[in-house]
């Protein structure tokens, strides 16, 4: 049985989970994959072809990325290892942590170490990726919870041999230029869900929000790929707490839609109201079911764990690294 790899970030918002159910849709036999919007690169690790494109605007995420590129993996497990005994960092001592998040945010964007960076993640709450507006990292201390452990250690030793042969780059997406995709090519996008609230799709977070305007840009992006005989999927919710997406809703009719199965409700936190109910849903614009995944797991080891209530209000995935 084969598993997925996992990201070595928990990103907001990363597919991993819906892994099993959304890649049963993808396309079976392309050359190449274009992640619009890869965040943490859950799913673009995961697919096979021979040339992977991955974007995002977060070019601090995209940074990581690259820096994990230039180094082989023994370098890169040093330079964490030494960072970890050079700043005194573990599952206790919040005063290191916060020292350490202080450097790194101190330094000006430009001169800001990627796999610091990284290794603060690694020791802060629920391993999220937070900034604030100023681009100052601002996720608290993951207190008895976070560490670079060695199930984190092993995910980045398979991340690392996973993201190779990746092409990064971090557009805003309004300015890339997709002409070089051709019919048959794959184009895969998981933007900001408009009507749900992610930490980076609120704007206060050192790059734009996600508004209506965006969402129609990029349906007109998917309707010109279309025309041209390149594949995609599209990640969304048509309906989020009592609220609906109605420019999604009628754009989709001319493509297929696959219900994904995922309630983010199903918790304690909330009642089962109908009011609570958010649809997840994958647009495509082919019609291949294939059910080769059927057979792959979850890395059982980093397993969800449970659901959170972030201070908005929404929930929140926690992962047992
Ligand atoms: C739902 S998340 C993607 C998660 C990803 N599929 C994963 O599994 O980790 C949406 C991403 O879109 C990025 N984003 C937001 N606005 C963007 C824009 N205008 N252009 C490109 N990327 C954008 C965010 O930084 C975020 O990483």
């Amino acid at each position: 049985m084969s598993v997925f790899y996992k990201s070595p970030l928990n990103y907001i918002g990363g597919k991993y989970k819906m892994l099993p159910q959304i890649m049963n849709f993808f396309p079976r036999n392309t050359n190449v994959m274009y992640d619009l919007f890869a965040g943490g690169c859950d799913v673009c690790i995961n697919v096979n072809t021979d040339k992977i494109f991955a974007n995002d605007i977060n070019f601090f995420v995209v940074d990581i990325f690259k820096e994990f590129q230039k180094l082989t993996i023994e370098e890169l497990l040093e330079k964490i290892d030494s960072l970890i005994k050079v700043w005194d960092l573990n599952m206790t001592n919040k005063e290191s942590y916060i020292k350490f998040r202080s450097h790194y945010n101190s330094l000006p964007v430009e001169k800001r170490n990627p796999i610091e960076l990284y290794v603060l993640v690694c020791y802060s709450f629920n391993y999220q990726f937070r900034f604030n507006n100023k681009h100052e990292f601002n996720n608290p201390f993951g207190k008895n919870r976070s560490s670079f452990n060695p199930k984190m250690r092993q995910n980045l030793i398979y991340f690392h041999q996973k993201i190779k042969s990746i092409t990064f780059s971090s557009f805003n997406f309004h300015d890339i230029n997709l002409d070089f995709l051709e019919e048959g090519d794959f184009l895969y996008a998981d933007p900001p869900y408009r009507i749900t609230t992610g930490s980076y799709n609120d704007g206060k977070r050192g790059f734009e929000g996600w508004s209506v305007n965006d969402d129609r840009e990029l349906f007109n992006l998917l309707d010109e790929l279309n025309n041209r005989g390149v594949k995609f999927a599209l990640s969304n919710v048509t309906e989020h707490k009592g609220e609906k997406n109605n420019e999604l809703i009628e754009w989709k009719e001319k493509y297929y839609t696959h219900e994904i199965n995922y309630n983010y409700n199903n918790s304690n936190y909330h009642s089962q109201s109908k009011n609570y109910q958010t649809k997840e849903v994958l647009i495509t614009n082919y019609l291949e079911e294939n059910n080769d995944y059927e057979n792959f797991r979850l890395d059982s080891k980093s397993r969800f764990v449970e659901k959170i209530k972030s201070r908005n209000g929404d929930i929140q995935l926690q992962f047992d690294f």
